[in-house]
């Protein structure tokens, strides 16, 4: 299949998120767990680059394909987060935690798996650094926590009440970490809204970016129950600064506190529009379709107020400065190629359990 229009590259500057240009102190090591996957691979060459040393540790469930552009920049520890190596921790000034299983799909899969990941392993993680006296611990938590609440916008304050195994083991690690406080360690919990954008480890399992390959692939965007529900965003550049920004920002602004990162609240026909919008502009035709609501839809809206005021950070790239990117960076040739399995989270342990099954 060809592009048949070339793309208008973005003219002018991106606006900057307010993440300062330099980091406050000098070398330091941190050690990012999950470092290996969609948001990793956006995360930790920022790191990099910020003059950090990198500690990455991750199952590694995509193989090192997607580290490769920064494999000899780190120290690899190919371990999972539920059984720690000896030693992982020494020299480690702050850790991001990442790792663990990432949506929905997945955690209802191996709800077992889930908790021991997101739930008990994140607590474990945190007693080892109050052991080793690492203060800093930046945790990727999401805006999910305030599904199932009464409609509306909702701060960190909210009475958060989540039913699914992922929000609720996600609540768990939040709150288990929350409780070391006392212990000294200053954890920040990031409550990331949907991210999308390009990575290096693609997945097309979330909501913007499986708009872009369906619009490409089958011309059509569907609206469950119209679209109406609204969402909270963020794109992967940014989410990936915020966490640097909890990693750096004064104990005193972030210790124990949570953030809301989001670009905006949307609605997800709004997205189907912004999508096809941009698809069009490459001379492809995209419908937009309206089809019944599945019996469960994911509804809630939060703030980024605290983010902004607190600590003075604005996420900057837009759905459309996105989707854009995106667009630019595909390789039209070979556009099937978006279907294969290692781009949706829940197909790839399905497949990864199969070939276990089989080699049983
Ligand atoms: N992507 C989003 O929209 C989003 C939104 C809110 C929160 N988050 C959170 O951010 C984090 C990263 O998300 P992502 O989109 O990059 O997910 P991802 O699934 O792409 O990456 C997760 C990484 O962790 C590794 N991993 C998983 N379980 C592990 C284990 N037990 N031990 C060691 N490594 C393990 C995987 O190999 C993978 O590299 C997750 O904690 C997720 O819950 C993501």
């Amino acid at each position: 299949m060809k592009n048949s229009r070339q793309f208008t590259p973005r003219v002018g500057e991106v606006r900057s998120n307010g993440l300062p240009p330099e980091p406050p102190d000098g070398e330091r090591t941190v050690l990012v767990t999950g470092g290996g996957g969609y948001i990793g691979c956006v995360l930790v060459p920022r790191l990099i680059d910020r003059g950090y040393r990198v500690r990455l540790l991750d199952a590694l469930w995509w193989g090192e394909a997607p580290i490769a552009g920064f494999r000899d920049r780190v120290e690899l520890v190919e371990r999972d987060v539920r059984d720690l190596p000896e030693g992982t921790l020494d020299g480690v000034d702050a850790v991001i935690h990442l790792a663990g299983l990432s949506n929905d799909p997945t955690a209802e899969y191996d709800p077992d798996a889930n908790w021991q990941m997101n739930a008990l392993a994140t607590e474990a993680l945190g007693a080892a650094c109050v052991e080793r006296g690492i203060e800093r611990l930046v945790f990727a938590s999401s805006c999910s926590l305030y599904d199932g609440l009464p409609r509306g916008m909702h701060a960190e304050t909210a009475p958060i009440d989540p039913a699914g195994a992922y929000a609720t083991s996600k609540r768990y690690a939040e709150e288990s970490l929350a409780a070391l406080v006392d212990e000294g360690l200053c954890p920040v919990f990031l409550r990331n809204g949907t991210v999308y954008g390009h990575s290096p480890r693609m997945r097309y399992d979330l909501v913007v970016n499986t708009f872009v390959k369906d619009a490409l692939l089958e011309g059509r965007l569907q609206l469950h129950g119209g679209g109406w529900m609204w969402r909270p965003l963020v794109d992967i550049r940014d989410a990936a600064d915020a966490m640097i920004l909890a990693l750096e920002a004064p104990a005193e602004l972030c210790c124990g506190e949570v953030f809301n990162v989001l670009h905006a609240n949307y609605q997800i026909r709004e997205l189907a529009m912004l999508v096809a919008g941009s698809v069009q502009l490459l001379g492809r035709s995209v419908v937009l379709e309206e089809v019944p609501a599945p019996p469960l839809v994911r509804d809630y809206e939060c703030s980024n107020a605290k983010l902004s005021t607190r600590l003075g950070f604005f996420p900057s790239h837009s759905v459309v400065d996105a989707v854009s990117d995106l667009l630019a960076r595909l390789d039209f040739s070979d556009i099937e190629s978006l279907t294969d399995p290692r781009y949706y989270n829940i197909r790839w342990l399905e497949a990864r359990a199969a070939s276990a099954a089989e080699a049983r």
